[in-house]
């Protein structure tokens, strides 16, 4: 690609590097590309790398703190999060938000949470592997910017798109994986919960409680 081509596929409105917006997936966001995480922001409410952005009211970054040791990264936004801009505040946030309270960590002040894509799937589908691919350097500029200790994936999608590993979430929950330097801990996806309640031992919610108590001993370890 010439420069010229890869300059014309951006929105270069002031001709400052930092408010080039890519237009189109084929521009590489590198690595250090972003200063902050408002400035991912900016460039996601006008990011028109896939189709998602047609359906867009908000792009969906992140929320909590940005210097937290857990960030937690989830699929995309549903109806909710597409209408305030923040992740995971519907039912499965809630969820999500009690899980931490259980081991006494809140989402705002311990943990930064993001999601794999930025923009909303029609009908809450499961992201294409297109529009992984499209969003994804956002995310790795958000996680080289929190910089987390630890990662929790929570389902299948979250883990495929970060470590590349297909297991089943089933397989892999509550394992701790290494990827580049992080510690990274698959988890199942809060909507999984919601859609089955039991907390008999061995039920998803029962793991999941073991699971968390696991997350929170590691944090305390590396304290
Ligand atoms: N599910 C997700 O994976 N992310 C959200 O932000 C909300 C629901």
């Amino acid at each position: 690609m010439t420069n010229n081509t890869q300059l014309s596929l951006f929105d270069n409105s002031n001709n400052h590097q930092n408010d080039f917006i890519p237009t189109d997936a084929k521009v590489p966001i590198l690595s250090a590309t972003y200063q902050t995480i408002e400035q991912i922001e900016k460039h996601c409410n006008q990011c028109q790398r896939c189709s998602l952005a047609e359906n867009r009211t908000h792009a969906v970054i992140g929320r909590g703190n940005l210097q937290a040791k857990i960030m937690i990264i989830g699929e995309a936004p549903g109806k909710n999060e597409d209408e305030t801009g923040l992740p995971f505040v519907g039912r499965s946030g809630q969820l999500l938000d009690k899980i931490l309270e259980s081991v006494n960590l809140s989402t705002e002040k311990d943990t930064y949470i993001a999601n794999i894509c930025k923009c909303r799937p029609p009908e809450n589908r499961v992201p294409t592997n297109e529009e992984i691919t499209a969003c994804k350097p956002y995310l790795l500029e958000q996680i080289r910017l929190i910089d987390p200790k630890i990662i929790l994936l929570t389902g299948a999608t979250s883990v495929k798109s970060i470590t590349g590993d297909k297991r089943a979430i089933t397989k892999i929950r509550g394992q701790w994986l290494e990827w580049q330097g992080r510690l990274c801990m698959p988890i199942f996806h809060p909507s999984y919960l919601l859609r089955n309640p039991s907390k008999e031992p061995g039920s998803p919610k029962w793991l999941m409680w073991q699971d968390i108590q696991e997350v929170r001993n590691k944090l305390d370890s590396l304290r």
